[in-house]
């Protein structure tokens, strides 16, 4: 079938396109690219059904919306421990072998931090714009993925809110959201990875023109701010942005492909059975601008 008709149809009141008519395992033409991105730009986010993606198809949709991180260097993963391309996080349950990660294995707990709402690589100078995430094998109950509108999140704030954050900065690093879950027994050459950026807390967007809050679990300092009053705050705002009416509940099927602005939305997952395969695997397309100037390594 040829690709030349997207259909979106709302999901949800403030964002999420469920998008039809088009067979991601095919070639794509740059019109199409380009209604993506438009219709993405409007909702956040989108949902592709029944795309059977092998790892190069995903990997070739992916790239054509930029050039694609690599998520070795950073964090606590390991070559040779890699199950899949460099290009993908592996959001699975499986080792190398295909194998259930034992509940008390070191890269399960670590990524339990994908249960704190975050937005990706909001650790790194450069943070992602999209992420895209195949559902391979999806577990029968629980493991949703939840997804919230920063927009909303924004716009919803009292007028002494918005004028409080518009300029602040925040320090991010994956240090943080991990001493949240009590996982603190990283080696220094881990830390090393995970040294905090700084992101404004307050982004417009680039296509909509639309303000969002960019908030994250891997927040952990307000530059100018006492930690304590920093984090509290945080928590207030993030409390506040991940409210019911901006919460969207992604339930799995097979072979569906999220696709999401991290520019403007947080996301989380739920618990599942840790028995039972999940096996997602996501492709990142990274950014090309920073949100904040970084302090030289020298200055600090
Ligand atoms: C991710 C992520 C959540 C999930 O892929 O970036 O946070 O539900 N995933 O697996
Ligand atoms: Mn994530």
């Amino acid at each position: 079938m040829p690709n030349d008709t997207l259909t979106i149809r709302p999901l949800h009141p403030l964002f999420v396109g469920e998008v039809s008519g088009i067979d991601l395992t095919q070639p794509i033409a740059l019109e199409q690219v380009a209604a993506i991105e438009t219709a993405i730009a409007e909702h956040a986010m989108l949902v592709f059904r029944d795309q059977r993606l092998t790892d190069d198809q995903q990997l070739d949709f992916s790239r054509r919306f930029g050039d694609l991180e690599h998520t070795g260097g950073t964090g606590i993963s390991k070559p040779g421990e890699q199950r899949l391309h460099p290009a993908f996080a592996d959001v699975s349950n499986l080792d190398v072998n295909n194998t259930v990660l034992a509940r008390d294995n070191r890269r399960r707990l670590y990524s339990l931090g994908n249960m704190l709402w975050h937005s990706d690589s909001s650790f790194k100078p450069i943070p992602a714009t999209y992420s895209l995430l195949s559902g391979r094998v999806v577990v029968a109950k629980g493991g949703e993925t939840e997804f919230a509108d920063m927009r909303a999140a924004y716009d919803a704030f009292d007028d002494a809110t918005k004028a409080e954050i518009e300029d602040l900065i925040c320090e991010h690093s994956l240090i943080y959201s991990r001493e949240t879950l009590g996982f603190g027994d990283l080696s220094e050459a881990e830390r090393a990875t995970m040294r905090p950026v700084r992101q404004s807390l307050v982004r417009t967007h680039p296509v909509s023109g639309r303000k969002s809050v960019y908030l994250a679990s891997h927040i952990g300092k307000i530059i100018g701010w006492p930690v304590p009053e920093a984090r509290a705050f945080i928590r207030d705002l993030t409390e506040a942005a991940t409210q019911p009416a901006f919460v969207y509940r992604h339930a799995w099927r097979p072979f569906d492909l999220v696709m999401w602005d991290n520019r403007c939305t947080m996301h989380r997952a739920r618990r599942f059975v840790s028995t039972e395969v999940r096996d997602m695997r996501r492709t990142t397309v990274a950014g090309t601008d920073t949100t904040a100037a970084q302090v030289p390594l020298a200055a600090e």
